[in-house]
C-alpha cells in the first residue's frame, strides 16, 4: 500500500517545514518538497494541515480487571477511539494477579490485545517478590521486548509493593537495562484515611480525594526517587498531579538523577471541584487515582512539561460505566477507580498548551509522542516523521473547533470527563500502519489491524555506569 500525504506542514521534536510524505508498506519512505506521486499510490490531501507523528499515550488500561469490574473500553474500542483523535499507539500494563506469573500476564495481555486496530506495546507490573519474578523479568526483557515494569505504591492488599520489592525489583530491572515505571502514592496512608472517612460518616465520592492528599503523592514521589538514588537506577513516575510530587522529580533531575515524570491530559485541566457535584453519579465518574486536585497543582504540572522536568503526557485510560460507578453508591472506596481521555488528550494539550502560548507546536509533539518514543526505546521508528519511521501520522487542524462530549466520542463509556469543553486544534485525518484510519469523522479502523511493537533493551553501558557509580564496593579503610 502506497500512501502520499500531500500539501502539508511537517512538524516534530526539533523543527517545521513544508514537506510531502511518502509512506510505503506501512514505513515512511521518503519527506521532500512537491514528491511525485507513484503509480496507484493513494493521494492524502494535507493542505493546511499539520503533519506531526501519531500521539503515543503511555499510560492506559484496556479491559482491565479492577475492582471487581472490567474497563468497559477494549483493546480495539479503546485504540480506534484513540485514532479518531490522533493517537497511533498505547502502551498498556499487563498486570499479574497475586502470586501469579509475570508471562502468564504479558501473554493473557497479547490475547486480548490482538484486536488492537493501532499498535501497542505493555509495560509489566510487579506486584510481588520472588526467585520467579526476578527470572521471568529476564526472560521479559531478552525475548518479549519488555523494557518497562511497573511499581504500584499504593492499592493496598491488590497491587501495592512495599519498598523491599521496590529496592529488589529496580535494581533488577537495571542489571536488565529496564525502566521501572511507578504509581507512587502512599497506600498505607490512603487506607488509614478511608477508613477514619468511612467511620466519621464520610462516604461519598467527595470522601475519595479527601482520603488521597497532595502529601500522599508527595511522600511517595520522595521515597521512590531516594529508592532509585540508592541504586543509581532510572525510573519513570507516572501521573504526577501535585506541585509535591512535580517538585521532587525536579530537585532529583537538578542532583542528576534520572527521573521521569507523566502527567495526565486530565489532571491538566480538571479540579477537584468535579467531586462536589450534587449528583452522585457525575462526581464519581471522576473517580481516579490519584484524584483532582485544588487549582493551583496545574501551574506546576504545566510549568514541569514547559521546563522538560516532565516529559510525558498520557491519560490512563482505565474507563468504567456508571452501573460498574453505582457499586461504590455507599462507600466511596469501592467506586472503581479510572477515568478516560485517550481520544482528547492531544486536543486539550493543543488547545490549553499551544493555544494558550505554554508550548509550542515542536513541544507538543515532543510531550505527544518523541519523548515517550525516546524514553520507552522505540525512536526512532516511532515518535518522528522521518525515512525508516513507521507511518503513523496525524494530520492536525491547528484551527478548527469541537465541543468534546459523550454524544460524539468513540470511547465506550457513557460518561466524558470533558464533556462541553470547546476546543481548537484536532484531528482531521490519521494515518496508522500506512493506512488512512481516520478521515474527518470517518472512522476506518480494523479490528486486529494494530501490532505489538517490542522494545528493546536500553544500552548495557548506561546501566554498567549506573552501577558503577553506586554499587561498586568503597575503598577499604585502612585500620591497625
Ligand atoms: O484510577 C486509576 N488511575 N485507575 C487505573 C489504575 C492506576 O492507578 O493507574
Ligand atoms: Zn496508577
Ligand atoms: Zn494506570
Amino acid at each position: 500500500m502506497t500512501l502520499l500525504v500531500r500539501g502539508g506542514t511537517v512538524v516534530t521534536a526539533d523543527r517545521s517545514f513544508r514537506a510531502d510524505v511518502l509512506c510505503q508498506g506501512g514505513t515512511i519512505v521518503q519527506i521532500g518538497p512537491d514528491l511525485e506521486a507513484p503509480s496507484r499510490a493513494e493521494v492524502v490531501d494535507a493542505g493546511g494541515l499539520l503533519v506531526m507523528p501519531g500521539g503515543i499515550d503511555p499510560h492506559t488500561h484496556m479491559e482491565m480487571p479492577f475492582m471487581g469490574q472490567v474497563a468497559s473500553d477494549d483493546f480495539f474500542t479503546g485504540t480506534s477511539a484513540g485514532v479518531a483523535g490522533g493517537t497511533t499507539m498505547i502502551i498498556d500494563f499487563a498486570i499479574p494477579g497475586a502470586g501469579t506469573s509475570l508471562l502468564g500476564a504479558w501473554r493473557e495481555w497479547s490475547a486480548k490485545a490482538e484486536k488492537a486496530a493501532a499498535d501497542y506495546s505493555f509495560h509489566v507490573a510487579v506486584t510481588g517478590w520472588s526467585e520467579q519474578v526476578s527470572e521471568e523479568m529476564g526472560t521479559l526483557v531478552r525475548d518479549h521486548g519488555v523494557n518497562s515494569f511497573k511499581h504500584f505504591m499504593a492499592y493496598k492488599g491488590a497491587l501495592m509493593v512495599d519498598d523491599d520489592v521496590l529496592l529488589r525489583s529496580i535494581g533488577r530491572a537495571l542489571e536488565l537495562g529496564a525502566i521501572c515505571n511507578i504509581h507512587a502514592e502512599n497506600g498505607d496512608a490512603v487506607v488509614h484515611l478511608q477508613q477514619r472517612l468511612l467511620a466519621a460518616g464520610i462516604t461519598g465520592p467527595e470522601a475519595h480525594a479527601l482520603s488521597r492528599p497532595p502529601v500522599v503523592e508527595g511522600e511517595a514521589a520522595q521515597r521512590v526517587i531516594a529508592i532509585a538514588s540508592v541504586l543509581g537506577a532510572p525510573i519513570y513516575i507516572v501521573h504526577v498531579s501535585t506541585e509535591e510530587a512535580a517538585g521532587a522529580i525536579a530537585a532529583a533531575r537538578a542532583r542528576g538523577e534520572r527521573v521521569y515524570g507523566e502527567v495526565l491530559a486530565q489532571h491538566l485541566v480538571l479540579d477537584e471541584s468535579v467531586y462536589q457535584n450534587a449528583d452522585w453519579a457525575t462526581a464519581a465518574a471522576y473517580v481516579m487515582s490519584p484524584p483532582f486536585r485544588p487549582r493551583h497543582h496545574q501551574k506546576a504540572l504545566w510549568a514541569g512539561l514547559v521546563s522538560g522536568n516532565l516529559q510525558t503526557t498520557a491519560t490512563d485510560h482505565c474507563v468504567f460505566c456508571a452501573p460498574q460507578k453505582a457499586v461504590g453508591r455507599d462507600d466511596f472506596t469501592k467506586i472503581p477507580n479510572g477515568t478516560g481521555g485517550v481520544e482528547d488528550r492531544l486536543s486539550i494539550l493543543w488547545h490549553h498548551g499551544v493555544g494558550t502560548g505554554r508550548l509550542t507546536p515542536e513541544e507538543f509533539v515532543r510531550v505527544t509522542s518523541t519523548n515517550t518514543a525516546q524514553i520507552f526505546n522505540i525512536y526512532p521508528r516511532k515518535g518522528v516523521v522521518a525515512p525508516g519511521s513507521d507511518a503513523d501520522l496525524v494530520l492536525w487542524d491547528a484551527h478548527a473547533s469541537r465541543t468534546i462530549s459523550v454524544k460524539t466520542h468513540h470511547q465506550n463509556v457513557d460518561f466524558n470527563v470533558f464533556e462541553g469543553m470547546e476546543v481548537t486544534g484536532l484531528a482531521r485525518r490519521t494515518i496508522a500502519g500506512g493506512k488512512l484510519v481516520w478521515d474527518d469523522g470517518d472512522l476506518r479502523t480494523v479490528r486486529g489491524a494494530g501490532c505489538y511493537i517490542p522494545r528493546p533493551a536500553f544500552s548495557p553501558s548506561m546501566q554498567a555506569l549506573a552501577i558503577r557509580n553506586r554499587l561498586t564496593a568503597p575503598k577499604g579503610v585502612a585500620r591497625r
